[in-house]
């Protein structure tokens, strides 16, 4: 196992008072592997994908809770030194706002010499990974600045900075999603690309449940702070467990080649300051029953790899009987 997350918990600091939005995650990255976390805006997923290497600021919020083990190592028992040789360069980033992330008044040659991490003669490195991410057009070109090149380009760009210094964890956020679509697809068969050359690991967060689908080995479902489901990608596509996975997947029509079900889910999220009792998802799950809002559900076993954070079985029968709501 090359990232093993357990019990993760993060805080952030609202009005003086600590607000949970991570709130007990458990996730396993193998080597090679990618997984997808997936959930609506606001539930979690940067913040989770950030905690992996510390990088919640202490002015902003603090990991409470967990164990974070990559290649066998406690990250949160290391010191800041043994961090640094870990973080941007055996667990790598792309940030979810990429084009914040380059530096306007640097060329891309300078930033991509900056990421290396041998800095003797860089030029042939560079050439290298431009090469690798698609960009050899501007191997010749040193003085190119981030705003010569165009979105699709700037984050292959933002991608070959994160796999310069040869990681073994890539966690890519949202990496597609400021792109028009046809560029998210060479983006995609990019990253896909890597992953299989370099037997990279990925942790691919999006809000795009199709995109993951796509992309991603395994998946998780992230609702208010927790994994709700997860498990092999084939099982979550063709017998989704938990109410929330069923609800996103309706929401796809394409997919199940169903009759138009888009909005399958109703209502939105709850905020962290205002978690409902019992099950997070209740007030919006239509198949919820009164015992639902007793007590938050663990993550059980459904079959296969595959688990699931709701205390009834969802079967195609029930599925059927129960008609998907629209006024919450
Ligand atoms: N610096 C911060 N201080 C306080 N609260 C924060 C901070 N950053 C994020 N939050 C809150 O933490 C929660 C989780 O945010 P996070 O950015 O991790 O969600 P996300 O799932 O990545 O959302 P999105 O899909 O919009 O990127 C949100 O409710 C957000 O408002
Ligand atoms: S526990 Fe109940 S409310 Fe929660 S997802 Fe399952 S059925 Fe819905
Ligand atoms: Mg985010």
């Amino acid at each position: 196992m090359l990232l093993h997350i357990k019990n993760l918990k993060i805080n952030y600091k609202s009005d003086n008072r600590p607000v949970e939005v991570v709130r007990g995650i458990d996730l396993d990255i193998d080597k090679g592997e990618c997984v997808g976390l997936i959930g609506e805006s606001g539930c979690g997923k940067t913040t989770a994908g950030l905690g992996i290497t510390k990088l919640i600021p202490e002015r902003k919020g603090n990991i409470s809770a967990g164990e974070i083990l990559f290649e066998g190592r406690d990250v949160l028992k290391l010191t800041s030194e043994e961090l640094r040789c870990i973080r941007g360069k055996k667990i790598s980033y792309v940030f979810q706002e990429p084009f914040s992330s380059l530096n306007p008044v640097f060329t891309i040659y300078e930033q991509m010499r900056e990421s290396l991490e041998e800095k003797d003669n860089p030029d042939s490195r560079i050439a290298e990974i431009l090469k690798s991410v698609g960009l050899e057009k501007i191997i010749d070109r040193k003085n190119i600045y981030p705003h010569e090149l165009s979105g699709g380009m700037q984050q292959r760009a933002m991608i070959g900075m994160a796999i310069a210094p040869r990681p073994n964890l890539l966690v890519l956020d949202e990496p597609t999603t400021a792109l028009d679509v046809t560029v998210q697809r060479q983006i995609l068969d990019l990253i896909m690309e890597l992953k299989n050359k370099m037997s990279l690991a990925i942790l691919f967060i999006s809000h795009d449940l199709r995109i993951v689908f796509n992309i991603a080995d395994k998946v998780a479902i992230m609702y208010a702070g927790k994994i709700i489901e997860c498990g092999p990608k084939e099982k979550i596509v063709s017998s989704p467990a938990h109410p929330y996975t069923i609800g996103l997947i309706d929401s796809i029509p394409s997919l199940k080649h169903r009759k138009k079900l888009f909005n399958a889910i109703g209502g939105r999220a709850p905020l962290f300051s205002e978690l409902p009792e019992g099950c997070k998802f209740y007030p919006r799950c239509r198949f919820r029953i009164d015992k639902c809002s007793e007590k938050e559900p663990e993550l059980k076993d459904v079959s296969g790899g595959q688990a699931s954070r709701c205390i009834r079985t969802i079967s195609a029968e029930l599925r059927s009987a129960t008609p998907i709501k629209w006024n919450y």
